[in-house]
């Protein structure tokens, strides 16, 4: 028998269906609250709000699980390449051999971006950050491909507007980079994967060879795979909104950008490293600054704890922790940011602050520390999130538009002033 939710109101009781997913999660559906009751339901920052049904992505925040289309992530970031992650995630299955081969020849078809772009970075300083300077570009790409206005034109453009937006980022990035220092751009170069590719457009140079490094290039592998998707999050949640309204892909990833560059979101990488500094030249006195975190007066946060949705352990974080220590080793880099990030969070899991909130180091405490030994300079961290975030931006927008969903239109409370009578201004 399926469950019921019974609500009380005005002493008439309301009956609602209970959704029960895949992985039992449950919810109540009163998608018609509103027509039988005449009540909204309030929840500011949508804590308890699940605002679509997904086969995307689970995650189960109180045991650390996260998968993929049913894959778990330590397998995925073990045995997979981010672009088969990306096929995963967009497409719902991984790719057979042949279908990954015309997936990655597609992808290398559409790496380069219409000349004229170019001119739009001369006209940004050099030191506008990345991350306004990458939204602006992706949002950009809707005028040259004027096809993908429509999102619903046919099948056919769609997966090509996917193709294009997955291949021209990583150039569309590297250039913001490029243009950040003003050194001439390098053009992708197809024989490379997806990685590699990317770290040629970051740091080659016409006048010198390079050769891309394979530990960095796996190890870059890894972290955007971590970061591909992750359910119903500030960012995804801001594309599924954007994209509701039927606006074209390239607007509503530019969208989801803006919304992953805030320090409480993905621009949290970018603070770790930050804050690990100023700990650092500050004498990396830990207890001082777990003492600043706990201060209600101080607006200090440790900057990577804590997480939304994970109240246990956040299991892309003992990836990257463990990652970050590989890399290290590989490069012989002797990093003291990663020794005063190990010190702070023995700390702050000992402490009962800490504790009893279940804050635990997340994605970003350590992902910055790699960054910055691959040679990524701070105000890029940001930018590798939003490269590792876009298939998962993808698919949460094809889910979305296959799904025919209505456009996201939340109700509110009022708590403003009743009506009253406008005064003229000499009475005021
Ligand atoms: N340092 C100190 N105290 C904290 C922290 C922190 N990093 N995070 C949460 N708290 C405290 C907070 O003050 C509150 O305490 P109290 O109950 O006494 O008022 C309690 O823990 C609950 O915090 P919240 O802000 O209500 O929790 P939230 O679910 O709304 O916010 C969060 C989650 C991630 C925004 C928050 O933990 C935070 O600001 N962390 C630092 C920023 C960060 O690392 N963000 C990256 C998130 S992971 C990457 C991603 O997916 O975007």
């Amino acid at each position: 028998m399926s469950e019921i939710a019974k609500i009380e109101l005005e002493g008439k009781i309301f009956e609602f269906p209970v959704v029960t997913g895949t992985e039992n999660e449950k919810a109540i559906d009163i998608s018609k609250l509103r027509d039988i009751t005449g009540y909204v339901t309030l929840d500011t920052g949508y804590k308890n709000t699940g605002a679509t049904k997904s086969s995307i992505t689970f995650l189960d925040g109180e045991k650390g699980v996260l998968h993929y289309r049913g894959y778990a992530i330590e397998e995925l970031a073990e045995k997979a390449s981010f672009l088969e992650v990306a096929y995963l995630l967009m497409h719902g299955e991984l790719p057979t051999k042949i279908e990954l081969e015309n997936f990655e020849s597609s992808i290398k078809k559409h790496t380069l971006v219409h000349e004229d772009m170019k001119r739009f970075f001369e006209a940004y300083p050099a030191q506008a950050h990345p991350m306004g300077v990458l939204s602006s570009m992706i949002c950009s790409l809707s005028t040259f491909y004027p096809e993908s206005l429509d999102p619903h034109r046919s099948k056919e453009k769609k997966e090509l507007t996917m193709h294009r937006l997955l291949a021209k980022m990583p150039t569309l990035a590297a250039w913001a980079y490029k243009n950040s220092i003003r050194h001439p751009f390098m053009y992708p170069k197809n024989k490379y994967d997806y990685c590699s590719n990317f770290l040629h457009m970051m740091y080659a140079m016409p006048t010198e060879d390079y050769k891309v490094d394979p530990v960095v290039s796996a190890a870059l592998n890894k972290l955007l795979i971590l970061h591909a998707d992750h359910e119903q999050n500030c960012s995804a949640s801001t594309v599924r909104m954007v994209g509701s309204s039927q606006a074209n892909l390239y607007s509503t990833v530019s969208a989801g950008i803006c919304a992953l560059w805030g320090p409480l979101h993905g621009g949290a990488n970018q603070e770790v490293i930050e804050m690990l500094a100023q700990i650092h030249e500050d004498g990396g006195d830990v207890d001082k600054w777990v003492t600043k975190a706990k201060d209600k007066n101080d607006p200090f946060r440790l900057m990577g704890f804590g997480h939304r949705v994970y109240k246990n352990f956040d299991p892309r974080a003992n990836i990257i922790r463990k990652t970050c220590d590989e890399v290290l080793a590989k490069m012989k880099i002797n990093d003291p940011m990663l020794e005063i990030a190990k010190r702070l969070e023995q700390v702050a899991l000992e402490d009962e602050y800490f504790k009893s909130r279940n804050l635990y180091p997340n994605v970003d405490f350590y992902s910055g520390i790699i960054y910055k030994a691959m040679g990524i300079p701070t105000e890029m961290f940001t930018v590798m999130f939003a490269l590792g975030r876009l298939p998962g931006w993808i698919a949460q927008w094809k889910e979305m538009t296959e799904n025919k969903e209505p456009i996201g239109r939340p109700r509110q409370i009022y708590t403003g002033e009743t009506y009253r009578t406008f005064t003229d201004i000499e009475k005021r």
